[in-house]
């Protein structure tokens, strides 16, 4: 039997949901339990349920173990995560911010003019290989993207959207205010079956200049007709380069925009739907580089 990297996304999502129905009963019966309550609260970052996963921080924020800690992961889930200093590990929860209502109509409309007339220009996604070469790798990453060309006739005004959408977030992502050297920018189409494993998005080959922060533009025909797509955001060391299994699960609308720091270790999960592109999940990925 072939397993596949669905099938273990899939699996790990029971698990996830299983683990979650024990904590609550047993919190039930224990209320006063610290220690099982913190563990409610991460599995309820890890399933997606932010806001329940919300109010358990605050609650440990003001009476359980790890308080700062608590507090910051509630600041984080709360829209500000400037209080990192507070975490009391290593691997902290990946800052981030979601803006709702990222763009326009008329800019809405402007990226849906390329997709339909870029439609036959989406190429297969690469990545860089252990070997250093890069290609298209299927068991890592599965999309299709429009490039440099392609997106020409979006870049400056959305560039210019972007950074003035971003400067306010840096302060609370922890990232001191910086002009970027150039920005980078890739349309990608998820359909059917299409993911994204566990990575980051710094590169070691990228001329003089480095990936700093990753912002996400996400759009969708509504109602949306796939599921999955969820994007998870690892607890990472940063100063180390290091993962924990424990994330945070984002399940981004439509005209949203997501902002986080490029060395945090991320993935998105399979998608589930049609296979024609107009009812894709599309991400416009745009990279501030430091110079
Ligand atoms: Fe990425």
């Amino acid at each position: 039997m072939n397993v596949t990297y669905d099938d273990v996304c899939d699996c790990a999502e029971i698990l996830h949901e299983r683990a979650l129905a024990v904590l609550v009963q047993r919190l039930a019966e224990r209320p006063a339990d610290g220690g099982l309550r913190w563990r409610l609260a991460e599995m309820l970052r890890c399933t997606g349920d932010l806001s329940g996963a919300l109010r358990e921080y605050r609650r440990l924020a003001e009476e359980g173990p790890r308080r700062e800690a608590a507090g910051y992961v509630a600041g984080l889930l709360a829209g500000d995560a400037s209080g990192a200093g507070q975490y009391d590990e290593a691997a902290a929860p990946a800052p981030f911010v979601l803006l709702d209502e990222a763009l326009d109509e008329a800019q809405r409309s402007s990226l849906w003019g390329v997709v339909e007339e870029q439609r036959n220009a989406f190429t297969s996604s690469r990545v860089f290989r252990y070997d250093n070469a890069y290609g298209v790798v299927s068991a890592d990453r599965v999309s299709r993207g429009l490039h440099r060309g392609e997106l020409r006739g979006i870049r400056d005004w959305y560039t210019e959207r972007l950074g003035r959408l971003i400067e306010p977030c840096l302060a609370t992502l922890g990232i001191a205010p910086f002009v970027p050297a150039r920005w980078e920018l890739h349309l990608l189409s998820y359909g059917d079956g299409d993911h994204f494993s566990i990575h980051t998005d710094t590169l070691a080959r990228e001329g003089g200049t480095r990936r700093a922060v990753t912002a996400v533009y996400y759009f969708h025909r509504t109602p949306r007709r796939f599921t999955g797509g969820d994007v998870l955001l690892f607890d990472t060391d940063r100063r180390a380069g290091q993962m924990e299994t424990r994330f945070t699960r984002l399940t981004p609308e439509d005209n949203s925009l997501l902002i986080f720091p490029s060395d945090c270790y991320h993935q998105v999960t399979p998608v589930h739907g049609p296979a024609n592109l107009e009812e894709s999940r599309f991400a416009l990925v745009a990279w501030m580089h430091r110079g």
